[in-house]
């Protein structure tokens, strides 16, 4: 599998073009000279537009952090994470591809049309007929598992085949850790097809996060926390729980999806790979000139995830959306979910990004001073806002079962302000 280059598009106009290095180790991006004419600053923190560089067309080198894979950032966010990369090494070795010879831009390749966000790559590896099919959702996932624990011993037969072909074509591109499926639903009739390519009419896309069925309720505490958040003021995307043969997963509406189409988006990694901090979220949003109400939801987002101890906040659980003129925005949020692992010591439990310089025992002080640097209106109310709504875990906790011992650990983790 050697792609030599290939070509990114966004809504069918040519971006540029993308090669490996062999030697350096690394990608290297030109802009198409034409669509530097279109205003479209896809990149506009890492590869703007109207720079010197890519003006006079030269070449951007990609970034070596292993964050990026040596991709320039605004196009390594077209790559998945562990379960998309985990399902990627199962096809190369299913297609008898070794892995070692394959680079970054293979694997663009492979993921062609199915990106998240709206970047396309071409050329794009052949899965197969591009058509919507149905979806068995539960036996999807069985598959999955299955797939991925007993790799070398699942013998693809006929009838396996055709699941492994549909779990390529729609799990194989979303980012994340846990596994995931991108779907489209119709909620008048209840449909659910593969939501990859053009979608019929009455469907919209959405992500499906498994559960895995174990002891621990994530995909509960995820729907729990989505309450939390709304109830704070923090904008998501509608979410519900969804049943198939007594397993509950989470489902989510997409926000880079509107029908069939695309937004662009990019996560704060890509956005500003630097940015470790809110602080730095807050700077990004000032030199995106964003809104003053992006930058009221960064805040309830901040606080939220310290109260209620959302520590799993790195540099790809935070976004931006592109519409087609080329305006950016803060994307909803998503992947707000109780993340101590409470069996593990306190160093491993820390906050990703940090607040007022601290990724642990954070205090109400700290919170303040990012409101009041940042020109957060009533950040006080704000504060007390979401310490309320977080105070609703116990009552949507009990009405989904949760286990009471983890109810009370849980409760007893908060950072109540
Ligand atoms: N509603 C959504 N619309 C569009 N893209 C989304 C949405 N929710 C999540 N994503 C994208 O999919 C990626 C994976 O989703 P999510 O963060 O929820 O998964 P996860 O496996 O729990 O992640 P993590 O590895 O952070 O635990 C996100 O980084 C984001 O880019
Ligand atoms: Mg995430």
């Amino acid at each position: 599998m050697e792609t030599n280059v290939v070509k990114i598009k966004l809504w069918g106009i040519d971006v540029g073009y993308l090669s490996w290095d062999k030697k350096l180790g690394v990608a290297i991006f030109e802009y198409e000279p034409s669509f530097l004419e279109h205003g479209l600053d896809i990149a506009p923190l890492t590869m703007p537009i109207d720079s010197p560089r890519s003006q006079k067309q030269l070449p951007w080198t990609g970034n070596k952090d292993k964050l990026y894979h040596g991709l320039p950032p605004m196009i390594a966010d077209s790559l998945p994470d562990k379960w998309g990369n985990s399902l990627f090494k199962a096809w190369l070795r299913d297609n008898n591809i070794p892995a070692k010879k394959t680079t970054p831009v293979d694997h663009l390749s492979f993921i062609g049309s199915r990106a998240m966000g709206a970047l396309q790559y071409d050329p794009a590896q052949k899965l197969g007929d591009n058509s919507a099919f149905s979806v068995d959702v539960q036996r999807l996932y069985e598959f999955a598992k299955q797939v991925l624990n007993e790799r070398k011993t699942t013998v693809l037969n006929q009838e396996n085949s055709v699941l492994w072909q549909d779990l390529i074509k729609i799990s194989s591109s979303p980012g994340g850790k846990r596994p995931k499926v991108i779907l489209a639903l119709n909620k008048a009739t209840g449909e659910v097809i593969s939501g990859q390519g053009l979608i019929p009419e009455g469907f919209q896309h959405y992500i499906l996060k498994y559960d895995d069925n174990s002891a621990y309720p994530f995909s509960k505490l995820e729907y729990i926390y989505y309450r939390m958040a709304l109830d704070a003021g923090i904008n998501m995307m509608p979410s519900e729980l969804r049943a198939y043969e007594g397993v509950t997963h989470f489902l989510t509406q997409r926000f880079d999806r509107n029908r069939n189409e695309k937004i662009h988006m990019q996560t704060l990694a890509a956005m500003s790979p630097e940015s470790d901090s809110y602080e730095d979220i807050f700077a990004v949003i000032r030199r995106l000139n964003l809104p003053y109400e992006d930058s009221k939801q960064q805040y309830l987002r901040m606080v939220f995830n310290v109260i209620a101890r959302n520590v799993d906040d790195h540099s790809k659980n935070f976004s931006f959306c592109m519409n087609r003129d080329g305006i950016w925005r803060l994307s909803p949020a998503y992947d707000l979910t109780y993340s101590v692992d409470l069996s593990a010591p306190a160093y491993a439990n820390r906050h990703s990004l940090t607040v007022n310089g601290k990724n642990e025992d954070i205090i109400r002080e700290d919170l303040e001073i990012i409101g009041l640097n940042n020109d957060i209106q009533d950040y006080k109310a704000l504060i007390d806002t979401v310490a309320n709504a977080v105070v609703n875990f116990e009552v949507y906790a009990k009405e989904l079962g949760l286990d009471e011992k983890l109810i009370e650990s849980i409760k007893a983790d908060f950072v109540m302000m």
